[in-house]
């Protein structure tokens, strides 16, 4: 077994050792590694310590245990020194980064709501007003809610006016081809009165510089005892004076749909020239906005209503047609070719 002052020297080695390790340890992580070798419960000091008390005389192990505890305190005192040395340093480097308070900040560019987001949100303001709710339905709607129920039964010509898209190992799935199919979920949910406000996405094969294969369309239905055709021009009227300005009328023009008995396209009178005649209207002073009529019975037999007891009006139009009328946007790809620059004219 070693002398004490054998053992005193070993035990100066190692802190020297350590001493010097941790002089040139630069970040806490490398510091606390240190400390763990020589201070920690397994480290080299602790070891030492223990070895030597085992192999001391029994009359030694006391003084040989108190130069052990002297070189534990000896590294820990040095390791919170070396501590507080780093964390002030890095303090140091933080405060003298100097940071110029007087330079402009990043601009952070805003989002733009879409032409089509717009035109939706006012016009659904326009009709909440007037009492009527917002109802949606999937985009992958049933042949009989698109079709069947809205008296077009299979073979029905006016299949063919719409363009279908089918849902392929599905023959009873389409992609809506109009926002229509809302009407019928919402007269099957809900018995009279109803008054809904139906805008989204619909789906047709058609593509050139008016038409989009999806584009959106905004459907109202309203029925109740005692509905005429006189309420249904009077929305419309009304909506059209709120969104595009007082002065515009509205020509309703006899028309055929199979959900609708009688039948009407709305039109107009053309925004650009004020009803004078241009290029936009084709010289005729109106442009059309979309298809309205009164609810044809067959429909109320398809959900259940009771045609003698109540009427009902419906129209659907184009929400592309009203935002290029409204911001004066001539090619409907413009709404769906995804150039940020476009969205970010309009107002939101
Ligand atoms: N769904 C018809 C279409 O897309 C428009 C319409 C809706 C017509 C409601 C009459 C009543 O062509």
């Amino acid at each position: 077994m070693a002398t004490l002052d054998e053992l005193k020297q070993q035990f100066a080695k190692l802190t020297s050792d350590y001493a010097n390790l941790i002089a040139t340890a630069t970040s806490e992580q490398e510091l606390r590694k240190v400390f763990a070798d020589y201070g920690g419960a397994q480290g080299l000091v602790r070891n030492l310590q223990k070895h030597a008390i085992k192999t001391a005389a029994p009359t030694e192990k006391r003084n040989v245990g108190q130069l052990g505890n002297a070189a534990i305190e000896t590294v820990e005192r040095e390791f919170s020194a070396r501590l507080s040395a780093l964390e002030e340093a890095a303090r140091r480097r933080d405060l003298e980064r100097s940071v110029d308070l007087t330079l402009p900040g990043v601009r952070r560019r805003l989002g733009h709501l879409h032409p089509i987001t717009l035109v939706r949100r006012e016009l659904v303001a326009i009709f909440a007003e007037l009492g009527f709710v917002v109802a949606v339905g999937p985009h992958v709607e049933t042949d009989f809610n698109n079709f069947a129920a809205l008296a077009m039964p299979k073979d029905h010509p006016a299949r063919d006016m719409q363009d279908t898209f089918y849902v392929e190992g599905a023959p009873d799935l389409v992609l809506r081809t109009h926002t229509s199919p809302v009407q019928i979920r919402e007269m099957l949910a809900h018995p009279p009165p109803v008054r809904i406000i139906a805008p989204g996405a619909c789906y047709r094969k058609d593509e050139d510089p008016t038409h989009s294969p999806m584009f959106h369309q905004i459907e109202g239905l309203c029925v109740d005892e005692g509905v005429t055709f006189a309420d249904l021009k009077g929305v419309l009227l009304h909506f059209v004076r709120r969104y595009f300005g007082e002065t515009h009328r509205i020509r309703l023009r006899p028309s055929f749909f199979p959900f609708t008995e009688p039948s009407a396209e709305v039109d107009i009178s053309c925004v650009f020239c004020e009803g004078k005649g241009c290029r936009t209207c084709k010289q005729s002073g109106w442009i059309e906005l979309g298809g309205a009529g009164m609810v044809d019975p067959e429909v109320f037999r398809h959900v259940n209503y009771d045609a003698e007891r109540y009427t009902g009006f419906a129209f659907g139009f184009g929400l592309e047609r009203m935002a290029m009328l409204r911001y004066g946007i001539d090619n409907i790809g413009r709404f769906f070719d995804g150039d940020v620059r476009f969205a970010a004219q309009f107002q939101s």
